[in-house]
C-alpha cells in the first residue's frame, strides 16, 4: 500500500517538474517584451524616408507656385526677423555675416561683389535665385547646398517659406513676376 502511494506521489512530482521546466523554457524562448511606457506604440507620423511606400501624400509640400498664389509678403517680412542677425534687406544695405538681400530674387547665386561666399555657393554662380531655388535653400540650407556657410537650420513651414519668397520679391526696384500655378 505504502509503495503504491509513493509511486503516485512520485508520478505527481515528476509531472510537476516537467511542467515547471516547460514553463521556464517557454519563458526564455518567448521572453515577454515589456514596454518601457505603458500603452500602445502609435505608428510614426514622420513621413517615410525618401518616397518610402505608404508615405502619406499630405507630407509633400505643395508646389511653390501654388503656395505663392496665397502667400502674404507682410507675413514674410515678419518671418525674416530670424535672418536679420546676418542679413540686411534694404536697398544699399551692408553685407553682414551674410550678403545683403535687396534684389536677391532672380539675382545670380553668390554674386554680391565683395562678399566672401563659400566655394559651394560660388560653384552655383551660373544659377539664379528663382522662387523654387529660394524655397529649397530656405527649407534646409545645408541639405540644399552642402558646404554652404549659412548657419541657419531652415524654415520648416512650407507656407511661411512662400511668404518669405513673396517678401524677398518685393525688395526690388521692379519686382519680377512670380511663377503662377
Ligand atoms: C547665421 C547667419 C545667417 C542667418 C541667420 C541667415 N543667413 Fe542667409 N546667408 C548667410 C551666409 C553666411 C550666406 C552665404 C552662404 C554661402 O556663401 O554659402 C547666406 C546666404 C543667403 C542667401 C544667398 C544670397 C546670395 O547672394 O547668393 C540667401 C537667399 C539667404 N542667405 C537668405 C536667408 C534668409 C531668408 C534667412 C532667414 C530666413 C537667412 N538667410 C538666415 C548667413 C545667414
Amino acid at each position: 500500500m505504502n509503495i503504491e502511494l509513493n509511486k503516485i506521489a512520485g508520478a505527481g512530482l515528476s509531472t510537476l517538474l516537467v511542467v515547471m521546466a516547460l514553463n521556464m523554457t517557454a519563458g526564455i524562448v518567448f521572453a515577454p517584451k515589456k514596454p518601457t511606457v505603458p500603452g500602445y506604440d502609435l505608428p510614426s507620423l514622420e513621413p517615410a524616408a525618401a518616397g518610402g511606400a505608404g508615405a502619406p501624400a499630405a507630407a509633400a509640400d505643395e508646389p511653390i507656385a501654388v503656395r505663392l498664389a496665397k502667400a502674404d509678403p507682410a507675413k514674410g517680412e515678419k518671418a525674416v526677423g530670424a535672418c536679420k542677425a546676418c542679413h540686411t534687406f534694404e536697398k544699399g544695405g551692408a553685407n553682414k555675416v551674410g550678403p545683403h538681400l535687396y534684389d536677391v530674387y532672380d539675382r545670380n547665386k553668390g554674386s554680391v561683389a565683395g562678399f566672401g561666399y563659400s566655394a559651394a555657393m560660388k560653384g552655383k554662380a551660373s544659377e539664379a535665385w528663382t522662387a523654387e531655388n529660394l524655397d529649397g535653400f530656405l527649407k534646409n540650407p545645408k541639405a540644399y547646398l552642402p558646404g554652404t556657410t549659412m548657419a541657419f537650420a531652415g524654415l520648416g513651414k512650407a507656407d511661411q517659406r512662400a511668404d518669405v519668397v513673396a517678401y524677398l520679391n518685393t525688395l526690388a526696384d521692379a519686382p519680377k513676376p512670380l511663377p503662377k500655378p
